[in-house]
């Protein structure tokens, strides 16, 4: 028989079925050791195993702005589960799929109005690429099918979105993806500290007109980057940067492509981050927020000129204009937690109160300048980020002691590489914050 270790934190789990998971992004002998169990959530906090009340200071995982298990998204799940469960994903529709469309595009900027329906953020990036190329090829443009990302950008976990990805030890790992190009990262030293967008690397745009050189235009689909970079560590856009990469796109007929898988739907303070960094991409891949974190989902949205192309390439009309598209696409259970968690952000006005407490965060976050180890503070809207002075050898190491003293204070805190992740659910209250600061404050004095 397995042994029971420390029974009541770890809600009499046998080592067994601790071992049987295969946790995702996760120290799996770590955590077995000494796992760290949810086993509810209600508003801005977790109920953790030992029965304590941990806030949750990265929403899930940038997922639950509207916090944790509201009643509004609640009902109508488990209203659509029992109304109709399942509905075919292809050649079928059911009503909700269409309605969420309809009501995603409220939140996209002017131009952006037909959505295909993902399971996920991985799922949405692979899908926006295959849209890319597939779309010159309709276009009678069929060279162009080279994909420029950036470096430390992150586009989940696919084969296409890991290749377009800057996230250097997965090439060590998994090998070669898809053939692409990167940009430069946007994280200059001489930025260090600075409060919302840095002031200097809008230049670093011109990266793009580089890799055109190198690879003519006639040869590139589209460049794809996440407006604000959220798991390299919160990375603002330099001011002017957006804008140069949408001119050297246009100038040279490529598409761009926004991940706003973390920044869509309200975090950076406004519906999306091109609406708040004044930029429209041709396409916008989103996840996440979408349904607050409840069912997996995740929408490509794209400008009507590139799905008027496939229409009007497609050929009779019962024939496939675009043949893809996943098993779960547009479930009716995650089209009913959509709706339900978009009426919820605007009934609420939650992006106006992130907008609102942005600049709260903004200071608070900043006091821990000074602080031993501390080697940067970025932030914009409510996410945030700081970058630790590595520990000899082990860049890691400071950030996850941190995290896990945080835990132990509880407050859930996002730790990877050599940095620590805030996002802020847009339900946070003022003390709520300091709290937490003042937590992570104590937690980085701890470290040797
Ligand atoms: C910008 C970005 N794109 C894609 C993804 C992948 O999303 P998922 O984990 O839902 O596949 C993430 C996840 O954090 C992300 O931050």
């Amino acid at each position: 028989m397995d042994a029971m270790i420390k029974t009541e934190q770890n809600c009499g789990l046998s080592q067994e079925q601790l071992d049987a998971h295969w946790m995702p992004f996760t120290g799996n002998r770590d955590f077995k050791k000494d796992p760290r169990l949810i086993t509810s959530a209600k508003g801005n906090y977790f109920i953790d195993g030992d029965n304590r009340q941990v806030f949750d200071g990265l929403s899930g995982m940038w997922t639950c702005g509207a916090g944790h298990c509201r009643d509004e998204i609640s009902e109508a799940v488990s209203k659509q589960v029992s109304e109709l469960d399942y509905s075919p994903a292809f050649q079928y529709g059911h009503p909700k799929a269409f309605q969420l469309a309809h009501r995603i595009c409220d939140f996209m900027p002017e131009g952006l109005n037909r959505v295909f329906f993902t399971g996920s953020g991985s799922e949405a990036v692979d899908t926006a690429l295959k849209i890319a190329r597939a779309y010159w090829r309709k276009k009678g443009m069929g060279t162009k099918t080279r994909l420029i990302g950036r470096v430390k950008g992150y586009h989940g976990v696919n084969y296409g979105g890991m290749s377009v990805g800057g996230i250097a030890g997965n090439r060590a790992l998994y090998g070669q993806g898809i053939d692409t190009d990167h940009l430069s990262h946007t994280l200059l030293p001489e930025n260090a500290f600075s409060k919302g967008m840095p002031e200097k690397g809008a230049y670093l745009a011109d990266d793009l007109e580089n890799l055109v050189a190198l690879h003519d235009a006639s040869n590139i689909a589209a460049v794809i980057v996440e407006p604000l970079a959220g798991s390299a560590g919160v990375l603002p856009p330099p001011v002017g940067y957006l804008k140069r990469l949408r001119e050297i796109c246009d100038k040279h007929n490529m598409l761009l492509i926004f991940d706003e898988v973390i920044t869509g739907f309200g975090r950076m303070g406004a519906k999306t981050g091109s609406e708040e960094f004044g930029v429209v991409p041709d396409i916008m891949t989103t996840a996440k927020q979408l349904t607050n974190g409840v069912i997996p989902m995740g929408a490509v949205i794209s400008k009507q000129e590139i799905y008027d192309t496939f229409m009007e390439a497609g050929g009779p009309d019962y024939m496939l204009e675009l043949p893809h598209g996943y098993t779960y696409s547009a479930h009716p259970v995650a089209c009913a937690a959509g709706l339900a968690s978009l009426d919820l952000l605007e009934n609420d006005k939650l992006v106006e109160r992130v907008k609102t407490m942005s600049p709260i965060f903004e200071e608070k976050l900043h006091s821990l300048k000074g602080v031993k180890y501390v080697a940067d503070i970025r932030n914009y809207g409510l996410a945030g980020a700081l970058t630790l002075e590595s520990a000899p050898g082990e860049p890691a190491l400071r950030p996850y002691l941190v995290a896990m003293s945080c835990w132990k204070k509880g407050f859930y805190v996002r730790y990877g590489g050599d940095t620590l992740q805030l996002g802020l659910p847009f339900t946070v209250e003022v003390e709520e914050i300091d709290l937490l600061i003042n937590a992570m404050g104590d937690a980085l004095g701890e470290l040797a």
